[in-house]
């Protein structure tokens, strides 16, 4: 079976879904797949790639693949003169891209358009989550907890009164559709807000001003089976380090001990319950299928709310989705064997 492993691409998540992509190629059954290791540069080419011993190249040039529309798979390499080469058909497309145009349902409809299955989340539920406004409005719409936010778009002058009274002290600020807490900034008082929108608003056109909630870290990974139902694997918990204040883009992939990973996490048997039933809430209410990974807050008094969810949940070797699943019985070369199932149905 040949899979097209998509990896790298146009955001701000490039580095990270390259670290997720070595995951995935490693966990890749041999005896099953040929993989097509297909590098997205972040100008959104895609060129022919390769893996060997745990190393993936990300080339500045070379063969370039197209899809043929309506195809079921079809595929052509184009040469760096221009020339159109036979390639052999893709059988199921694998993108391991994180955030904008690969995790937002654009890569997702292309799959559609070249009818060639997809492994993960399909054009709607991808589109759904990636935007965290739209998300926490369906998580409202079905009666799911979420935390409190206002919405600011490119030109509004929000006064930090006004949202210090909405939210409280801390606030987060948030781009609307990035991941990896790229351009996130906790406001802890108001000479704070300029410099966070400005932050912001340099990775998106919209942001979310959200309450903190101060609580524990806990996410659950949902992987849907080929007949519908949802397994949901055990929560696992994150603990940023101290000295990084929340689960911030450097805790997570640049400092070595900016988190502490306890799977499965330590909570009461009627919580953990309560948390598998509404991962599988949310998964539905925003329209996903395939994969995700949830993400909640536990608060002291035992408040659960859904912070987001991840339609191409962090791949790499501290990421969450693949450990809660193999502490949950399902190894990760068998994930990949269910999404693939599940994509060829
Ligand atoms: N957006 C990152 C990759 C994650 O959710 O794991
Ligand atoms: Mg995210």
């Amino acid at each position: 079976l040949r899979i097209a492993v998509l990896f790298g691409g146009r955001s701000a998540e490039h580095e990270v879904s390259v670290l997720s992509a070595v995951n995935v190629l490693s966990a890749l059954d041999p005896a099953k797949y040929e993989p097509v290791p297909v590098f997205v540069t972040r100008e959104g080419r895609w060129l022919l790639s390769s893996y060997r011993d745990g190393a993936l190249d990300q080339p500045a040039g070379g063969t370039e693949i197209a899809l043929v529309p309506g195809g079921r798979g079809r595929a052509v390499a184009l040469a760096e003169d221009g020339r159109a080469e036979a390639f052999p058909a893709i059988d199921i497309l694998f993108p391991v891209l994180h955030g904008l145009h690969g995790e937002d349902g654009a890569v997702q409809g292309l799959a559609e358009v070249a009818r060639v299955p997809l492994a993960g989340c399909g054009v709607l539920g991808s589109a759904n989550a990636l935007d965290k406004d739209i998300a926490k409005r369906l998580l409202r719409a079905a009666g799911l907890p979420a935390a409190r936010a206002a919405i600011l778009r490119r030109g509004d002058a929000p006064s930090h009164a006004a949202l210090e009274a909405e939210l409280g002290l801390p606030f987060f600020v948030k781009p609307a559709r990035q991941g990896s807490s790229v351009g996130v900034r906790k406001v802890n008082a108001s000479q704070e807000l300029a410099g966070a929108l400005e932050e912001g608003f340099r990775h998106d056109d919209k942001l979310l001003a959200e309450e903190f909630i101060a609580g524990r870290e806990i996410e659950c990974a949902v992987l849907e089976s080929v007949d519908g139902s949802l397994f949901v694997s055990r929560p696992g918990e994150i603990a940023p380090a101290e000295s990084h204040g929340f689960y911030s883009y450097d805790a997570k992939y640049i400092d070595e001990n900016g988190a502490a990973l306890t799977v499965p996490a330590d909570l009461p048997a009627e919580i953990e319950a309560r948390m598998r039933a509404l991962a599988a809430d949310a998964f539905r209410a925003l329209g996903c299928d395939g994969m995700a990974r949830v993400d909640f807050f536990l608060t002291a008094d035992g408040r659960i709310l859904i912070n987001e969810l991840n339609t191409i949940p962090g791949f790499t070797d501290i990421s969450m989705y693949s450990k809660a699943m193999a502490a949950s019985g399902v190894g990760y070369a068998e994930v990949i064997d269910r999404l693939v199932a599940h994509g060829l149905a």
